[in-house]
């Protein structure tokens, strides 16, 4: 049987675009998540509107391995870009995933997963490799209006449970871990739920603002319009090079 992909974003419009293209086959109810089962591109999926935050991200990525049996797990939408000379509109395909508010320091270093050992998740090579080429031929063919001048890379996604919107914030992040790409609030979560069930990984952002409060773009109207295309068109195109 082909394998289950799961597939998770933060907010309804990063994830809209994907529901409505879904050969869809049911919708189960469980612990306030709604888990959409069908069909895209040929592959099965389990897409998850998952909320914002790395509890809300933990928690929709458990209900994935546990209760929908997936076998990887994608996710997608928006980031602050933190790397320099990144601009909006870019791609990052996440590398390695760390939480940049786990902070238990003087008992462990700052970053460090209590009792863990390690603070630095990788994503999976194949669906690093997978997305990287997907957004690749997204930008190549279907770059949507807005995203003219976009670049791909790929690089360290932190996560923490703060918008980081000020110089101070961004700098105060940045001064630990200065390689960070780029910054949301649900990546590191998904990445450690997955590294201890032994699940694949592949994250794909959209650079929306610099996390720096100096947005000149409307955060929504970006998103809706630009973003979350970008998002369903690299995952959609990732779903098809999974079925070769
Ligand atoms: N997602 C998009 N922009 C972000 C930011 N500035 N901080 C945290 N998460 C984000």
């Amino acid at each position: 049987m082909t394998k289950r992909t799961g597939i998770i974003a933060a907010m309804d419009s990063e994830i809209r675009n994907l529901t409505a293209a879904l050969e869809h086959e049911r919708t189960e109810k469980i612990a306030g998540r709604e888990i959409h089962y069908g069909n895209l591109e040929g592959q099965p999926v389990a897409l998850v509107l998952c909320g914002c935050g790395k509890v809300n991200a933990a928690l929709s990525a458990t209900l994935l391995t546990c209760h929908a049996k997936v076998s990887r797990i994608l996710v997608t939408g928006v980031s602050g870009g933190l790397a320099e000379g990144l601009k909006v509109g870019d791609i990052v395909i996440g590398d390695s995933f760390v939480q940049h508010d786990m902070d238990a320091r003087p008992l462990f270093p700052l970053h460090e997963i209590p009792f863990e050992g390690f603070s630095v998740i990788e994503a999976d090579p194949d669906l690093r490799q997978l997305l990287s080429n997907a957004g690749r031929v997204m930008l190549a063919t279907k770059r949507p209006p807005g995203l003219e001048n976009a670049s791909l890379l790929e690089g360290l996604v932190v996560s923490g449970d703060q918008f980081l919107s000020s110089t101070e914030a961004r700098e105060r992040v940045l001064e630990s871990l200065p390689k960070a790409s780029c910054v949301d609030m649900e990546s590191a979560a998904v990445a450690q739920v997955c590294r201890t069930s032994d699940l694949p990984l592949g994250v794909m952002r959209v650079i929306s603002d610099s996390a720096d409060g100096s947005a000149h773009i409307d955060f929504a109207k970006f998103v809706e319009e630009t973003a979350a295309k970008a998002c369903a068109e690299t995952v959609r195109h990732a779903l098809r090079a999974m079925a070769r």
